[in-house]
């Protein structure tokens, strides 16, 4: 076995094949950050001029760093583009922003400011809505085992739509809004068997899972109706329901068209024959969120505006085949609208580096002898419980030295948490200067969905704070978590 001390600044072996040396370690990939974030003329990394040391002296690390104008920018791109792309199909889109990506009072306000409605998918995100002060009209509930709580409660803020996962659900909401006195607006959730290309836990729209009513013909026992007919069938029938229409939700980061345009066509075959069978007029269809954004250089997702105009192109094509005049569209985007807009900020810690071995490539080594090559540690002061999706899901990031630049060579480095978990990783495989070192800081880009909402105590670490930059100014939206909120819930006893 040869070792190989002098790898860096060349591509190591171990790194995975798409990730590139970079030119300019100090570069920051255009692409992946919000607007408004830059070196200053020190090299510094800030937003909107304040740099993150401020931020790091104000409110601590490690910290959740959100660009307000840059979430408000993304809600209005995204509404716009759909906007226009189906003005002239069915007068516009409804944009509901996804809150299970990122809540908390502030965005639900943003979002309300920028035109925009809210999805949610529970009683705690309704608290947040409810809170906010957002009309109820503009708000729908989502959740494949709602509670008769949670469904009181939508009744309660008289929201716009619940959106039913279930023939059981659908009786429930019934029986509830019946003895209540009132109509509840209900869109049934169809999965229309369009498997989208992402990771198995979030792709939602196949058969072998767990939401919605299936669209295939023979997965209830009634007489060969699919349960999305014996749906729309009991709708129908029950007085407490007012049947707005159909929604469909396939997956989340995904990066083409065609698996959005393919459920539009199957839900508009669906609605069309439904509504000729039972003498109805479905007037709205939802089709979910699910765009994707980049998380590292190689990642490519289309433009809104791109996207928007291959939907509608299949929404016209397909409602002028049928003779049916277009429903109105509802989309629910959340990642492609705050995913980007934040990064996150970590302190270094304790830094190591191992040797692995890797096969010898060209001429390092005789044939068949391995090489090692070195990779190195860099721990940062969070983890695993403020990004658990390289966990979950394997995600990969990407990172940069943000307290200054560095002309030292890019060395292969793993940035991990500090947690008690081997697999507590932040950024699996990034090249970061060699002379990365305690105290510095580190931006991760593209964490602004899914991180803080899916964040948690582990070993007792405290949730991390979410800070929104505006014009110059930040200010914390969501305080980081103490040790005392911590012990407060323990009873002691
Ligand atoms: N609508 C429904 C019904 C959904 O279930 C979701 C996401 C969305 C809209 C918003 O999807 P987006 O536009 O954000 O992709 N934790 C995973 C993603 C789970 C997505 C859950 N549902 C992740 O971190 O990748």
């Amino acid at each position: 076995m040869t070792t190989n001390p002098s790898t860096t600044g060349a591509a190591s072996p171990l790194a995975p094949e798409w990730l590139q040396v970079p030119a300019d370690l100090n570069a920051l990939h255009e692409g992946l950050w919000a607007g408004g974030v830059a070196r200053n003329k020190a090299g510094e990394l800030a937003i909107d001029g304040i740099t993150v040391s401020e931020l790091q002296r104000q409110f601590g690390t490690p910290l959740f760093v959100m660009s307000e104008n840059d979430f408000r920018a993304r809600a209005r791109a995204f509404s716009d583009a759909f906007n226009d792309a189906f003005a002239d199909i069915c007068g516009g889109v409804d944009v509901y922003y996804a809150g299970k990506s990122f809540l908390c009072t502030a965005v639900v306000r943003w979002v309300e400011e920028e035109g925009l409605r809210l999805d949610t998918a529970s009683g705690g995100e309704l608290a947040v809505a409810a809170r906010a002060g957002i009309p109820g009209p503009d708000v729908a509930l989502h959740g494949n085992n709602k509670s008769d709580g949670e469904i009181h409660r939508a009744l309660d803020l008289k929201l716009g739509r619940i959106v039913v996962d279930s023939l059981a659900e659908l009786e429930r909401v019934a029986k509830i809004a019946d003895a209540r006195g009132e109509t509840a607006k209900v869109m049934l959730r169809l999965t229309p068997g369009v498997h989208a290309h992402t990771h198995e836990f979030i792709a939602t729209a196949h058969e072998d899972q767990k939401f919605g009513l299936s669209m295939a013909g023979d997965s209830t026992d009634q007489a060969g109706l699919s349960a999305a007919e014996e749906a729309v069938a009991a709708a129908s029938g029950y007085p407490g329901i007012e049947l707005l229409g159909l929604h469909c939700h396939i997956g989340s980061q995904i990066f083409e068209p065609d698996g959005f345009a393919l459920a539009a066509e199957k839900l508009l075959d669906f609605l069309a024959a439904m509504q000729t069978k039972y003498s109805i007029v479905l007037p709205e269809l939802d089709l979910g969120g699910g765009y994707g954004i980049a998380y590292t250089p190689v990642d490519t997702p289309r433009p809104a505006a791109e996207i928007a105009q291959a939907m509608a192109a299949v929404v016209r094509t397909k409602c002028a085949e049928l003779g049916i005049s277009s429903p109105r569209i509802s989309i629910e985007p959340g990642r492609a609208i705050v995913g980007s807009t934040t990064f996150t900020l970590y302190e270094v810690g304790t830094l190591k580096t191992v040797r692995v071995d890797a096969p010898a490539p060209g001429d390092a080594g005789a044939p068949g002898e391995s090489v090692t090559y070195p990779r190195r540690y860099v721990s940062v002061d969070g983890g695993m419980s403020d990004n658990p999706r390289p966990v979950l899901y394997d995600a990969d990031y990407s990172a940069i030295l943000a307290s200054r630049t560095s002309e030292a060579a890019p060395q292969l480095s793993r940035v991990v948490g500090k947690h008690c978990e081997s697999g507590d990783i932040v950024v699996r495989d990034v090249y970061l200067p060699e002379d990365v070192a305690a105290g510095d800081l580190l931006a991760v880009p593209g964490t602004g969905a899914y991180c803080w909402a899916l964040s948690s105590n582990y070993n007792y670490l405290a949730r991390p704070g979410v800070v929104a930059v505006r014009d110059g100014s930040a200010r914390l939206i969501v305080r980081g978590e103490t040790e005392e909120d911590l012990l407060n819930r323990d009873m002691g006893v």
